[in-house]
């Protein structure tokens, strides 16, 4: 099964709006071709509408970083995925070990967030990943296993085919540490075999499923000869436009 290789940049809350266009502009006609790889790009939301004409002239898919499960309301100081949508946004990461860490984000939320997204017409990236005191008990999988059921309960098998899954240990994030890309692959094996009995083999085959922390132009291609790794959420690596534009060329 043939699936499109994804590079994804989570800036997380780095740069500035100047920052963000003066990054477009060293990006601009030097992206790969879509049939090679999905340039997908995570910015802050307050700069998503900057960068929203840019990124469609250089086929960069935006992504936000976050969202509310509802679609509009009063939730002060939330992200509504309706006007994301109607920005042009395209994905939506949700449970990123940040979120889940720092804003208590739940399985749950993140679930009703998945909903959200699809209801508008976007996708979702969802995050996954054990700590470093789970990997060393050697809870990794049914950890992350557990993640992704949670995650995906109640959406179609359609939806599930087109989500986006990240795994990334908590341990290798922002660290410098990464998992080896064997180990990466073996855990991502497993969630590919979560999504089969969730759904069915055929759509666990078609789910792009990515690998996050500390992958940087100098790793991206061991972990791309992996048999089920189909990409990786980079954060740190992701911040300049050289080192962006290496990965997407690392991914092919
Ligand atoms: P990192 O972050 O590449 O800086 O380790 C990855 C992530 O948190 O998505």
């Amino acid at each position: 099964m043939e699936r499109q290789p994804i590079i994804a940049a989570n800036w997380k809350m780095n740069k500035t709006v100047k920052e963000a266009e003066e990054f477009m502009k060293k990006v601009a006609g030097r992206v790969p071709a879509t049939e090679r790889v999905q340039a997908i790009l995570g910015s802050p939301a307050l700069f998503l509408h900057s960068l929203v004409e840019e990124a469609e002239k250089n086929q960069i898919a935006l992504a936000a970083q976050n969202c509310y499960h509802e679609d509009e309301g009063a939730f002060t100081g939330e992200n509504s995925p309706k006007a994301l949508h109607d920005l042009g946004v395209d994905y939506v990461i949700i449970g990123h070990s940040e979120r889940r860490e720092y804003f208590k984000e739940t399985d749950e939320e993140i679930n009703l967030k998945a909903k959200a997204i699809f209801r508008n017409q976007m996708l979702p990236i969802i995050c996954c990943g054990e700590s470093l005191e789970q990997y060393e008990a050697g809870e990794t999988k049914e950890w992350v296993a557990e993640q992704v059921r949670k995650a995906l309960e109640g959406l179609s098998e359609e939806e599930i085919t087109q989500t986006v899954i990240a795994y990334e240990p908590i341990w290798a994030i922002g660290t410098g540490k990464t998992s080896s890309a064997e180990e990466a692959n073996a855990t991502i094996k497993e969630i590919r075999a979560t999504i089969a009995q969730v759904a069915s083999s055929e759509v666990a085959d078609k789910v792009r499923i990515l690998y996050g922390g500390s992958v940087k132009p100098a790793n991206i291609k061991e972990f791309m000869a992996q048999s089920d790794i189909d990409g990786a959420l980079v954060g740190g690596a992701s911040l300049e436009a050289d080192s962006y534009i290496a990965l997407l060329e690392g991914a092919f």
